[in-house]
């Protein structure tokens, strides 16, 4: 428990520290990567170039300050980090680290306006925050022990790589000694770690396993990022350097973006390689199942589009269940009115895509009146506010 004293400092000082959020927090990565490089192996360079994780980890930790005496207010936040955490080894040991770090660059940048008290009250706040986290993740990596998996990473084998369109090179992992993997819930990803040629330091990327169930291994879909100067790293070492035989480092699955079991309707909205969470989701469901299903697939074109047989497949065999294609190169675009036919007040709708695209489609659910509890959505990035 804190002390009153030091809940109304933080209480005064979280305001002065919002309006400072992100310089703070962009001193705290410069001063611990610099002290600690090691850290480098974990974090996801490109997440922190452009100023994606810094704003994450900001606001929550701000969240959670406003929240000091009644930290289960933020309890799904924090579920939600945990498993990316968990995924890629954060230890209780790195929480120190990071809490002296914080601290370090607050006095940094607020200068003499950081009295002893202050600094004083946000270190027992940020102890009382990484408690929490650190046992919530503890909880997890005992739970994906108990699920017949391990803690960590561990190396599997890849035994397949299959293109499935122009742009899109499915993986599929399993164990060397061909044990079956543990289960996971369609919608979770896994975190890989792997040694680029010519890099520094281990490259971190989380990937959705994108088929239902892990049969014949974990398979993952991976987009080959070609778009901009520099390519993606990950996914063009992925598509044009792993081989079938290589050993990759992979965690258990993780992740919070699953199909809530109802008799409600479901509408899946995918945007480009959002499909996958979408499609495991949708391949997931008994070919008996009676709830109305809806499946709306955005995509540039038919040379990259991915999945769509498999899920045209599946629409087929489902009862209650329609297919919906749209290519923005022939200007087939999803507009309210396409959603309205799709979606009621009582529909879960599932969406994943570019962020563009998820806050377009949300805010057409929001004007078609349907409930933020309904609507459920996963960033490929960094967990950040929508604008809508
Ligand atoms: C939960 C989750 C699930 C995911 N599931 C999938 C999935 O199923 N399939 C999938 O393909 N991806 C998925 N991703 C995304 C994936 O983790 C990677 O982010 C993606 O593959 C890009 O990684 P990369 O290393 O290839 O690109 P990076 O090197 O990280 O670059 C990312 C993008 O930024 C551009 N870029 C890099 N540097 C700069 C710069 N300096 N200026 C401007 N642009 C730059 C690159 O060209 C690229 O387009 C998922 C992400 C999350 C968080
Ligand atoms: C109380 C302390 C912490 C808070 C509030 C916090 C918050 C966050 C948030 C909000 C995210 C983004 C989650 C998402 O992807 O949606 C994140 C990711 C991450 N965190 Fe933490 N974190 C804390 C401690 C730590 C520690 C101690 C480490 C290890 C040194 C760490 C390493 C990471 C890494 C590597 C990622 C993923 C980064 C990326 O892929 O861009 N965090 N954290």
């Amino acid at each position: 428990m804190l002390k009153q004293e030091t809940v109304q400092i933080i209480k005064a000082t979280v305001p002065v520290l919002e309006v400072h959020g992100v310089e703070i927090t962009k001193t705290f990565y410069k001063n611990l990567f610099e002290a600690h490089p090691e850290l480098l192996n974990i974090f996801n360079h490109t997440n922190q170039e452009k100023g994606r994780q810094q704003t994450a980890l900001a606001n929550t930790v701000y969240a959670a300050a406003v929240h000091i005496e009644n930290l289960e207010a933020i309890l799904p936040a924090v579920m939600l980090i945990s498993h990316k955490h968990r995924s890629l080894g954060i230890l209780p040991e790195h929480y120190p680290i990071v809490g002296e770090f914080l601290l370090k660059a607050i006095k940094e940048v607020l200068g003499d306006a950081a009295t002893d008290d202050i600094i004083n009250a946000w270190a027992e706040a940020y102890g009382v925050i990484a408690d929490v986290f650190i046992q919530v993740e503890e909880e997890l990596y005992q739970k994906a022990e108990n699920n017949g998996g391990w803690r960590m990473f561990k190396p599997l084998k890849v035994a397949k790589k299959e293109v499935e369109s122009e742009l899109v090179t499915s993986i599929y992992f399993v164990n060397e000694d061909g044990s079956p993997l543990p289960a996971y819930e369609p919608g979770q990803y896994i975190s890989i770690r792997v040694k680029v040629p010519g890099e520094e330091y281990l490259l971190n990327r989380q990937y959705t396993v994108s088929q239902a169930s892990a049969e014949d291994g974990y398979r993952i879909s991976v987009k080959r990022e070609s778009e901009h100067t520099p390519n993606g790293k990950v996914s063009t070492f992925l598509h044009d350097v792993l081989q079938v035989g290589d050993l990759v480092d992979v965690s258990v699955p993780a992740g919070l973006f699953v199909l809530h079991e109802s008799t409600a309707p479901i509408t899946f909205v995918s945007g480009g390689i959002g499909v996958t969470p979408l499609n495991s989701m949708l391949q997931s469901l008994k070919d008996n199942a009676e709830n109305e299903v809806h499946f709306i697939q955005c995509a540039r074109n038919e040379k990259v589009v991915a999945f769509s047989d498999d899920i045209q497949a599946k629409v087929n065999v489902l009862p209650n269940a329609s297919y919906t294609a749209l290519y923005s190169d022939d200007n087939q675009l999803l507009t309210k009115e396409i959603l309205a036919e799709q979606v009621t007040g009582d529909t879960d709708v599932y969406i994943c895509g570019p962020i563009g695209f998820m806050e377009a489609v949300i805010k057409h659910l929001h004007d078609l009146g349907v409930k933020d509890d309904k609507i459920h959505y996963e960033f490929f990035g960094p967990f950040m506010q929508l604008a809508n």
